[in-house]
């Protein structure tokens, strides 16, 4: 299966970030020296997708300018003998071409996605939602794109979670089929415990074919009175297989302050230039 788009929900107020969410979007929030937004896109870069399309909100454009070539910065950083600052630089709007939708009301994941259907077409496409960063290589973009392409059919990413944690999540009721592969047979947006019928908890990412998008349009409000892309998921049930693959990889919640902090130290931990220091810095922690 050829995935050539992906479609980048980054609309959201950011609210559990607020403060500093009021001027800077939270898709722009670093771990270490990239954006969030970032690490994802360069996730989908790795999984051969050449195409992103973020879904914004009017008064985020700062995510547009992340994204547009910088010269003048470019040519001083050269000038100044930064070579390697200029190659980071270039890296960022060299990525993928992306593009921008903007979804005008807060209506929801699925409503946010449903924006991008013009712009992708009638081709399956890969859905990403920045909070979630993911760390493995393969990224899990590339190893659903295996799962869709043997499978020929819709791939979504989950991970099991302590049962108490899945009234936050999209959680699938599902079949084993293969090593970490589930046939998914119903879906439900953020069940209350006694009612949920798995600990399989959906993660963002999902490779979804086109047919996605008409079931969109007939979803009604459902979980938060939003149009959730869950329930979206559940109309494309009723025509076509869907499979729950449960990726490689460490997942970290890049939705929190907290969870943005342990994805820094990790990753600064998974870094040679950083390592040493890092460990240095947790060590002297005033615990
Ligand atoms: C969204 C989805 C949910 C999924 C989650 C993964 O929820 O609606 O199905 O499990 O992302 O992070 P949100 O975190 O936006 O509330």
């Amino acid at each position: 299966m050829k995935v050539r788009k992906a479609v980048i929900p980054a609309a959201g107020l950011g609210t559990r970030f607020l403060p500093v969410t009021k001027s800077v979007p939270k898709e722009l929030l670093p771990i270490l020296d990239r954006p969030m937004l970032q690490y994802v896109v360069e996730e989908a870069a790795e999984a051969g997708i050449g195409e992103v399309i973020i879904v914004t909100a009017r008064g985020k454009e700062s995510i547009a300018a992340y994204f547009q070539p910088a010269p003048a910065l470019e040519q001083r950083l050269s000038g100044s003998g930064a070579a390697g600052l200029q190659e980071k630089v270039r890296h960022a709007s060299s990525l993928a071409d992306v593009s921008f939708v903007i979804q005008e009301e807060p209506l929801g994941l699925g409503h946010a996605v449903l924006q991008a259907k013009n712009a992708v077409g009638g081709e399956p496409f890969a859905v990403i939602l920045p909070d979630d960063i993911i760390a493995h290589s393969p990224g899990a973009l590339t190893q659903m794109l295996e799962v869709a392409g043997r499978l020929d059919a819709g791939v979504v990413a989950v991970e099991a979670v302590p049962m108490e944690l899945v009234p936050n999540y999209g959680v699938v009721a599902a079949t084993p089929r293969e090593e970490r592969v589930h046939q998914v047979h119903r879906m439900v947006e953020k069940p209350p415990v006694e009612e949920a019928p798995s600990n399989l908890a959906v993660v963002g990412r999902y490779i979804l074919p086109p047919e996605v998008f008409d079931c969109l349009e007939r979803t009604t409000p459902g979980a938060k009175d939003e149009i959730q892309l869950t329930d979206g998921m559940s109309l494309l049930l009723e025509e076509q297989d869907l499979y729950a693959y449960e990726f490689l990889g460490t997942r970290y919640d890049g939705g929190n302050p907290l969870g943005l902090l342990r994805a820094s130290l990790e990753f600064a931990l998974a870094q040679d230039e950083t390592r040493e220091a890092v460990k240095a810095l947790v060590k002297n922690l005033p615990l």
